[in-house]
């Protein structure tokens, strides 16, 4: 019988009745404020408990969550799952701090998620940053081919290791399988950040998930396309080549002595879930998001995003043909329309259907989707390019740790051409920085700060968020 180790260990925990002298100090719910009351409910209260011998412990797991963990590893084909409660930013984390270590020299996409150029600030690791391929059409960051990585991989023949993100926040995957192939011919690890693939694992329409392409280790938002609470992420591991206890102990240091059951919880749930019925659900979903996606190819004035191999369920829509940016274009889905998107860009607006989605939320997607056409003005648009035209491998002055720990000074933003970022300046959304730490600042990019700038997409990362001034080596 299918069962959820973590959530019935707290049910028994709850029954059991014992009078609370422990933390949290609500104690379960007596002692909590009614809006508390209102937002977890009296049952989520009283589960929220933790530390109890019956309950396991993250940090050294041999029960209930060790039994959870073997579950989410059989599901998703890998030999060790960890659970993760401080997001993927944590597993991303801890795959790269546990696989590489100071002055190693590791291949990074250049459009990686921040996390992992935070990850090499606390590894103390050297990249060497991989440019995408790009949709100049779109505007969108694809993924790292297969020649790029062999290229990189016979210039740099002692990197350690090779991450990847696959597939990316538009669902545009890598081909993981010749990359996987062409790493270990050179002795390198492949690493995956899968933050968007948690749903790959259930059909056979969308991309190969990381663990069957043979990547070494993938970390998964499981949170971002399946059921469990924001925050709760897997490391999938699924090879001798890596240290399983150094993993466990870098795990260990980037997490929280306190993780939340309910967090952890709703991991397993999330399993158990698609345990049951997941092939049935993703399938489901897919065909639905076919369904959307051929309604919408005939809306006039919208485009959408297409490329092989794309995970069908990540719906972007080019808004360029109604005279609107895609961020104006999320305003009036937001507040004309209701209907909120996930992220938007200069061009484009993307939707995610997951397997929570029914035909009725899609068709007011469709809906709205038709309202806005005919709102919009119809003039063509504006493109705005990206750095597109970026070498193909980029390698930084000074690693991000040496960056980090460096003395800086602050300067205008076009007086820094030239000199070498002391700041990571990304762009929310979609969330990747365009420069990191240790690199050299060039006109391009300051002028591709200035264009973010200029549509009010919000920056992270910088110390001035007027983005006026940069803080350089
Ligand atoms: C590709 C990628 N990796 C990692 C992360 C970080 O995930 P989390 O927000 O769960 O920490 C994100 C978040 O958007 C992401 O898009």
């Amino acid at each position: 019988m299918l069962n959820a180790p973590i959530a019935d260990a707290m049910q028994r925990y709850s029954d059991d009745r014992a009078l609370a002298f422990h933390t949290p100090g609500h104690k379960q719910g007596l002692g909590a404020h009614q809006l508390l009351r209102r937002l977890i409910t009296d049952e989520g209260l009283r589960q929220e408990v933790s530390l109890m011998d019956e309950l396991d412990d993250l940090h050294d797991p041999r029960g209930i969550i060790d039994e959870a963990q073997q579950l989410a590893a059989q599901l998703w084909h890998a030999d060790h799952a960890l659970f993760f409660v401080n997001g993927t930013t944590s597993a991303v984390q801890t795959m790269i701090m546990s696989t590489v270590g100071e002055g190693d020299t590791v291949l990074v996409p250049r459009n990686a998620h921040r996390c992992v150029s935070n990850a090499l600030i606390l590894s103390g690791a050297k990249p060497v940053f991989l440019c995408p391929e790009f949709d100049h059409d779109f505007d969108i960051a694809l993924n790292i081919t297969p020649s790029t990585v062999e290229q990189a991989v016979e210039q740099f023949p002692n990197a350690r290791a090779l991450v990847i993100t696959s597939p990316n926040y538009y669902g545009v995957p890598a081909d993981l399988k010749s990359i996987a192939e062409i790493a270990h011919r050179h002795g390198m690890l492949l690493l995956v950040d899968e933050a968007h693939g948690a749903h790959l694992q259930f059909s056979a329409r969308l991309p190969i998930s990381a663990m069957d392409a043979g990547a070494d280790i993938a970390a998964q938002s499981t949170h971002k396309l399946l059921g469990s609470l924001t925050q709760t992420s897997m490391l999938m591991i699924n090879s001798a080549r890596i240290d399983l206890e150094r993993v466990r102990r870098v795990s260990s240091m980037l997490q929280s002595t306190s993780p939340n059951y309910l967090l952890l919880a709703s991991l397993d749930i999330a399993r158990l879930q698609m345990q049951s019925n997941g092939s049935t659900l993703i399938e489901q979903t897919i065909d639905r998001a076919q369904r959307l996606r051929e309604a919408i190819r005939s809306i006039s004035g919208l485009r959408l995003f297409e490329t092989p191999s794309l995970d069908p369920t990540k719906i972007t829509v080019d808004v360029r043909g109604l005279g609107l940016t895609g961020l104006e274009a999320e305003h009036i889905l937001r507040h004309q329309l209701k209907i909120q998107c996930e992220l938007s860009d200069p061009n484009n607006v993307l939707f995610l259907v997951t397997y929570a989605d029914t035909q009725s939320t899609l068709d007011r997607l469709l809906d709205a989707l038709k309202k806005l056409s005919s709102m919009g003005k119809a003039t063509g648009g504006r493109a705005i390019n990206r750095r597109s035209t970026a070498p193909l491998i980029i390698e930084p002055i000074i690693t991000p740790r040496q960056a980090f720990y460096s003395s800086t000074t602050t300067v205008a933003l076009r007086e820094s051409i030239g000199r070498i970022s002391a700041e990571e300046i990304t762009f929310y959304p979609p969330g990747i920085p365009l420069i990191c730490p240790g690199e050299l600042i060039t006109a391009e990019l300051v002028d591709a700060i200035e264009e973010n700038m200029s549509v009010g997409r919000r920056v992270v990362g910088a110390a001035d968020k007027s983005m006026l001034t940069i803080r350089v080596i």
